[in-house]
């Protein structure tokens, strides 16, 4: 039900930038000035609150977050934790209550929707647990959707969504519709999707949940690939197998962050002076 929402949300999302979009300037400022090293995730005190006729649902009650650019964090907890309502303002999808969430630096609260749908589209992709494609819609062209408003030509459209399919090995699948797929080939498709603006951030909800197990292989060795190449990768999961490939792991209970841990591996890598 949320993840529906989300979806026709997200759809919304995806519409044209104005003239001078918020990343467009940014660019030019970093141009100027150098880049400020700004952490690309900075969740400060931040609670969301929904309100149901006389109930109140405390999803999030203070979290603070800072994840650097590059690294590869995993979100564990049990259902109804927070999980999702905290990828959904990682993701500009939805506001906190309180507190303030930056974004390479930018308070999103300073944002107008034109900004915000031009950061979503630009910088961030999204994987869901559900896929989320466009039903009786060839893979190709689900892929080619959030180029729509780009500016591009439709024949470079075609070619970056066809990359973007390789990458994920369904180029061969690139005709078929969503039904036409298995889950795992679904969510390749949709793992391109994400993928075809190069986006900075990749946000993960659940991606494996619905997948088997080779499926969960292919799709985690896509995002560590994803991370290796310099993307930041936040990846919801309720696995502990699939987190342990993160490099760091994050767990909520109850809104709050109970545990936050960086692997050794990912210790070795930062000691060892690599990227
Ligand atoms: N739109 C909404 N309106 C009211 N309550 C909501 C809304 N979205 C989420 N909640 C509530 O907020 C809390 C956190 O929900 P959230 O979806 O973030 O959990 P989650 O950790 O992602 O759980 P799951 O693992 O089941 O996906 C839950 O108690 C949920 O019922
Ligand atoms: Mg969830």
């Amino acid at each position: 039900m949320a993840e529906r929402r989300l979806g026709a949300r997200l759809r919304l999302g995806i519409r044209a930038p104005r003239s001078r979009p918020l990343v467009a300037r940014e660019e030019r400022r970093v141009r100027r000035r150098g880049d400020p090293r700004h952490p690309v995730i900075d969740v400060r005190d931040v609670s969301k609150t929904y309100t149901l006729g006389e109930i109140e649902v405390h999803a999030l009650r203070g979290v603070s977050l800072r994840i650097e650019r590059g690294d590869f964090v995993a979100i564990m907890g049990s259902s109804g934790s927070g999980k999702s309502t905290l990828m959904n303002i990682l993701g500009c999808l939805d506001v906190p209550t309180a507190g303030r969430y930056l974004i390479d630096g930018t308070d999103v609260s300073e944002l107008d929707e034109d900004d915000l749908a031009d950061l979503r589209s630009r910088k961030i992709g999204f994987v869901f647990q559900s896929f989320n494609l466009v039903a009786r819609t060839s893979a190709i062209a689900n892929v080619e959707l959030p180029l729509a408003y780009a500016g591009l030509h439709r024949a470079e459209r075609r070619a970056r969504a066809l990359r973007a399919l390789r990458s994920v090995g369904v180029a061969d699948r690139a005709r078929h519709q969503p039904t036409e797929l298995s889950g795992g080939q679904q969510q390749r498709v949709a793992v391109a999707r994400a993928l075809v603006t190069n986006p900075s951030l990749i946000l993960a909800d659940e991606p494996t949940g619905n997948l088997d197990s080779q499926s969960t292989a292919d799709v985690l060795r896509i995002f560590k690939r994803l991370n290796e190449g310099g993307r930041t990768v936040v990846l919801i999961t309720h696995e502990p197998d699939l987190a342990a490939q993160a490099q760091r792991v994050v767990h909520l209970s109850d809104g709050r962050i109970v545990h936050d841990e960086r692997s050794r591996q990912a210790d070795e890598r930062l000691d060892g002076g690599g990227s």
